[in-house]
């Protein structure tokens, strides 16, 4: 097995950060629609602190998982870039450090914003942390929660329910666009060797 990147694809360290990232990212949603539109956000159900815990947790590996992922990339070298214009060469690395942003500001203004109204940790049931209010930095900053909250929610709940679902999605059309229409290995590379014996052209 190849653990580090090669010029023609992805090794083994970046596709599971990428595969690992990606799974955690995109189920961080149904959970949190759960809570928004079946739980129509009561927090007196049951079943609206596990569900969001659930919605919590996979942020925190996503904003955990980004930081190895990122130092990997800078001790890498990157795969060639495909056969392509100059603008779709750029527009690809846009959407890539767009989505490494997104990586960072989802669980950050996630965690930043979340209050202690409950409690004085947010409770993972295997392990808890302090929320940012309960926090030394906080007290040290001396950041107006009333002033801060909403600034973060903001920035949450409007890259959560615009920016993210459509770089995502316009990436992943983007992945299936390379390997069926111009059939290049671009989707390849991120898969583990040998994937393309399984994966239909
Ligand atoms: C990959 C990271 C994350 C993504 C993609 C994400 C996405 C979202 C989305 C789409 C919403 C619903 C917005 C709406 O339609 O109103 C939301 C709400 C929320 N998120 Fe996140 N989130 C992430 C990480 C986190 C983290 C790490 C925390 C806390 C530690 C967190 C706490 C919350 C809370 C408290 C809500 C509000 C739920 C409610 O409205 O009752 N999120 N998030
Ligand atoms: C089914 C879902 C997904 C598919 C099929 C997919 C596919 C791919 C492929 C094929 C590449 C390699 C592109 C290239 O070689 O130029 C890639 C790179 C990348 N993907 Fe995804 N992806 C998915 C989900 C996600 C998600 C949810 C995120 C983040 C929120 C993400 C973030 C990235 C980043 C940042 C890169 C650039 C890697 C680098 O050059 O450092 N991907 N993805």
């Amino acid at each position: 097995m190849q653990f580090k990147n090669t010029r023609e694809r992805f090794g083994a360290i970046a596709g599971a950060c990428h595969w690992l990232i990606a799974s955690a990212f995109i189920l961080s949603y149904p959970f949190v629609y759960y809570v928004v539109y079946v739980l129509e956000r009561d927090r007196s159900n049951p079943l609206f602190l596990p569900v969001l815990n659930v919605h919590w947790f996979l942020g925190i590996v996503v904003g955990v998982l980004v930081i190895p992922r990122l130092l990997w990339r800078w001790m890498n070298i990157e795969p060639e870039e495909s056969p392509g214009s100059k603008v779709e060469h750029l527009l690809a690395r846009l959407a890539h450090w767009g989505l490494y942003a997104l990586m960072i500001i989802m669980p950050a203004t996630g965690y930043l914003g979340t209050g202690g109204k409950t409690s004085a940790t947010i409770d993972f049931y295997l392990f808890e942390i302090p929320r940012f209010p309960n926090t030394e930095l906080f007290r040290l900053l001396q950041i107006d929660w009333a002033t801060f909250e909403p600034i973060m929610d903001g920035i949450h709940h409007f890259s959560g329910q615009w920016l993210a679902p459509t770089v995502v999605l316009l990436h992943i059309a983007a992945a299936f666009y390379h390997h069926y229409v111009r059939g290049d290995t671009v989707l390849l590379r991120m898969l583990p060797e040998g994937a393309g014996a399984w994966l239909r052209k």
